[in-house]
């Protein structure tokens, strides 16, 4: 069973003063499941400097929640994989659905980025998940397969040894409305599975994440299938008594 994660995705949200007493306030339930237990935040690039000084040390990592395609140069408004290593992130998100929606990003600049970081020593986390119409026409299991084929046909199964998988079906993302465990468990192991016709050990060692309305009261019946690795947090992961709780819930 590969080793649990729990990562929040802070999205465009916080400020100086309550990144501070976030992080101070999530810090104990990390070190308490440290033994067992990856934890993890994605910051705004404006926080990131900030997070380091504040997790260098402790039982946090942290990333970002994109990065450009380009080491440097003339791209305004950008932040490339160097940037983001020089100041500690180990993890960066990479597609996931809100940049697909308002970015227009696709499932080949998701694969470009990926490459991207892990050449910086960077790990790639890759959202992936449907849509509400996808699921209702039951193409799921195609979408999956469409946005993962870049990274497993082109880029090669191997690469999944240093990348996360975080699942995270677009209809439950800040919803309220997470998926069953049942339908989480069932697309988690399809996707291990579609990882094993190229590598069974790749496959068994690949954390895979569940991300969509995750909370302190569905955390242990997710984490309790035996295809979820732990989860992707987006609302529960800024407040402090429930992300607390989802980590407790993966130690
Ligand atoms: O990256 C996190 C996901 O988008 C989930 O967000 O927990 O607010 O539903 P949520």
């Amino acid at each position: 069973m590969p080793r649990p994660l729990v990562m929040g995705n802070w999205k465009l949200n916080g400020t100086k003063e309550s990144v501070e007493a976030l992080l101070s306030g999530i810090l104990p339930a990390a070190e308490s499941v440290k033994e067992s237990a990856d934890v993890a935040v994605c910051a705004p690039d404006i926080f990131i400097d900030q997070v380091a000084r504040k997790l260098t040390g402790t039982a946090i990592a942290w990333g970002a929640e994109n990065n450009d395609v380009h080491t440097s140069g003339a791209y305004t408004g950008e932040t490339s994989p160097t940037m983001l290593k020089e100041f500690g992130c180990q993890y960066v998100l990479v597609g996931h659905s809100e940049r697909r929606q308002y970015h227009g990003e696709s499932d080949a600049s998701c694969a470009h980025k990926y490459a991207l970081l892990q050449e910086h020593g960077l790990i790639p986390v890759l959202c992936i998940g449907e849509t509400l119409e996808e699921r209702e026409s039951e193409r799921t299991n195609d979408v999956i397969r469409t946005q993962l084929a870049p990274v497993l046909n082109d880029l090669g199964v191997e690469t999944l040894k240093k990348a996360v998988i975080a699942y995270e079906p677009v209809w439950a993302i800040g919803t309220g409305k997470a998926a069953t465990k049942e339908m989480a468990q069932e697309v988690h192991a399809f996707i291990r599975e579609l990882i094993a016709e190229k590598s069974a050990e790749v496959a068994a060692g690949v954390q895979i994440l569940y991300g969509g309305s995750v909370k302190a009261a569905n955390a242990d019946e997710l984490f309790a299938q035996d295809d979820i690795d732990g989860a992707l947090v987006g609302g529960a992961a800024l407040i402090v008594e429930e992300f607390s709780a989802i980590i407790k819930a993966a130690g």
